[in-house]
This record gives structure tokens, sequence and C-alpha cells, in this order.
């Protein structure tokens, strides 16, 4: 079921989400198909549990050639939970986010280039991958909602900050 998506400045927004403790359960599966159907209404690359109201560390991302994304490539739709991110170097990389939390606008923020997540699907399967550019991105910017952070909170220079068609989305910082 598409459900709405909280907005910045909700303080549901700002908590630190639980752990999920129990997997394959007829809950959690609910909830991704829920996640899932909210996410694709909406064209996003991905969505955090948080931001449909529910207090668990659940993350969906994915996306073919999304033309809101149009240099981002494939990522394959993933359903991510207790997830852990590591960073492969310490180079970091600055490039545009939307989020659907956030509509309207665009910011540009700076993440890891490459990284190593961790972490189960909803049958508890484990996932453990290497990643870099903008699925790295992608997961870094899902995973900070489940800490209680959005995107333009990481944003350094405001000069980047701004709606999305009245930018210029090929500036880089
Ligand atoms: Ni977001």
């Amino acid at each position: 079921m598409v459900k709405s998506v909280l907005k910045m400045g909700d303080p549901r927004l700002w908590q630190q989400a639980r752990p999920v403790e129990r997997f394959d359960t007829p809950e959690l599966h609910a909830l991704v198909a829920d996640m899932e159907a909210t996410m694709h209404h909406l064209d996003g690359a991905g969505l955090a549990a948080p931001q449909i109201g529910v207090d668990l560390r659940v993350v969906i991302f994915g996306f073919e050639d999304n033309p809101r994304y149009p240099d981002a490539g494939n990522v394959p739709y993933t359903v991510l939970i207790n997830p852990q991110l590591t960073p492969l170097s310490d180079e970091t990389c600055d490039d545009w986010e939307g989020c659907l939390s956030v509509p309207g606008l665009r910011g540009q923020v700076p993440r890891w280039q490459a990284l190593r997540y961790i972490g189960f699907d909803q049958f508890g399967q484990a996932i453990d991958r290497s990643v870099e550019g903008f699925h790295a991105r992608v997961v870094q910017h899902e995973c900070d909602h489940l800490d209680g952070i959005l995107y333009p909170m990481r944003i350094r220079d405001m000069h980047f900050f701004g709606f999305s068609d009245t930018l210029d989305l090929s500036r880089k910082s």
C-alpha cells in the first residue's frame, strides 16, 4: 500500500531507529511491500522506514536509468536491514542529492566514494557488498535516515542547496 511520506520538520525523522529482531515475519514483509509501493509511486531511488513513520532499521533502494539521476546508471533493487557501513578509503566526493522527505529541493552532499555494506534482507539472508559511486551514495543517504540525519544537515556550502527547477545541477562545488 502506498503510504504518505513524512516531510522534513517532522520530529519522527530525527529519531535513531530500532534494529529489526525477527526476520521473515508477515509484519516485516508487509512493511517492505509498503515501502516498495511508496518508493515506486513517487519514482524515488530509495526509501527508509522512518520516512513512512516506522521506527525500524530498514531501507530499500535501487533503480534502472532513473531520469531524475541521469548519470547514476543502475543500482540493483535491494532490501537492507540493520545495515553497517564501512568506508573503503578516505576519499569523499560531492554530488547532488534529493529526498522524498525534502520535495522539490536538491543539495550537494559529501559522501564516501567507496564503501562496504553488510546487513540482512527481509528473509534474514546476509548481504555483503563493496560498492562505489552513486550506489555508495544512495546507501549512505538511506542509512542516514536510520540515524535521524537528512541530507541538508550534511551540506557544506549552502550555495549548493535550492529548488531543483532553479539550480544549475551541472555546477560542482
Ligand atoms: Ni531521503
